[in-house]
């Protein structure tokens, strides 16, 4: 067995002592997105710095625990805070959670961010379906040797989220009102917000919304097979107003007063699975 494969292996069974359920879904909290946990029935909670081989988060906003539970009758594991290029981890690392989550049975992945908007519909507080995706500058963190227990040395990305997942997921929010576009996100590194001059650029380059997050877990979980479904939450518009100033702190803001939509979503997607 590779090294890769036996540290999962560790993690895995680390995992099943706490928590011995079949898992279906898996889903990703972004920065201020941490309340859906508040509708899950939670069953059991392992912090980051428990887990062996995990790697530990840092960030403010990011609480850094496996959550296992309930939600939309389905059993799912929340990861509240998650690992981004930006801290110093490699883009294996920021991977690592989501194959554990595929070793553990998971086939659908909901993946959550805060981004900022560039397509001139978009408003502070508005959701986007991710469609499609561009890794511009982030690692690909399919770099170095294949693993072929978990999938091919060049995998597909024509799909890289699913079409059907998207569709159920656009037609919730319509049953909702809630208003949702659907958009290509580009995964930046960070940690700096983008000049005006990047803005522009990036969505020249065919991008709606910008982040720091939610490419290479896309891309390390298509390499799985797993089905993908994500959402951005749009927490600021770096394009267009003049002398726009972003800061963390309003990214986090936007984002939780979204929050309560985005977890209407996931829930109800979770339950029509
Ligand atoms: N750029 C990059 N990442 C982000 C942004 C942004 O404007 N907003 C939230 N995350």
């Amino acid at each position: 067995m590779s090294a890769l494969m036996e540290k999962l292996q560790e993690t895995i069974s680390f995992i099943r002592l706490s928590y011995p359920h079949p898992l279906e879904v898996g889903i990703v909290l972004g920065s201020g997105l941490g309340n859906l946990v508040a509708d899950m029935k939670v069953e059991a909670e392992i912090p980051y710095a428990d887990l062996p081989h995990f790697p530990v988060s840092t960030v403010e906003g990011h609480s850094g625990k496996l959550i296992f539970g309930e939600l939309g009758g389905k059993k799912v594991l929340a990861m509240a805070g998650r690992f981004h290029y930006y801290e110093g981890y490699t883009a294996q690392d920021v991977a690592y959670p989501i194959r554990v989550m595929k070793l553990l049975g998971i086939k659908t992945l909901l993946l959550s961010n805060a981004a900022g908007g560039m397509h001139p519909d978009f408003k502070v507080g508005d959701l986007m379906l991710i469609k499609d995706q561009i890794a511009l500058f982030a690692v690909n963190p399919l770099i170095g040797p294949n693993e072929p227990e978990l999938g091919l040395r060049f995998p597909d990305m024509s799909e890289p989220y699913d079409r059907g997942l998207l569709q159920k997921g656009a037609a919730i929010a319509l049953a909702a009102g809630i208003k949702v576009h659907q958009g290509v996100y580009v995964g930046v590194t960070g940690p700096s917000f983008e000049t005006r001059a990047e803005y522009k650029m990036l969505h020249v380059l065919g991008a709606d919304a910008v982040g720091m997050s939610t490419v290479q877990e896309c891309i390390v979980a298509r390499h799985m097979d797993m089905k993908v479904f994500a959402v951005s939450v749009i927490t600021d518009l770096g394009i267009r107003e003049e002398n726009n100033i972003i800061t963390h702190q309003e990214v986090l803001e936007a984002a939780a007063a979204a929050e309560p939509k985005l977890t209407l979503i996931f829930k109800e997607l979770t339950a029509s699975l």
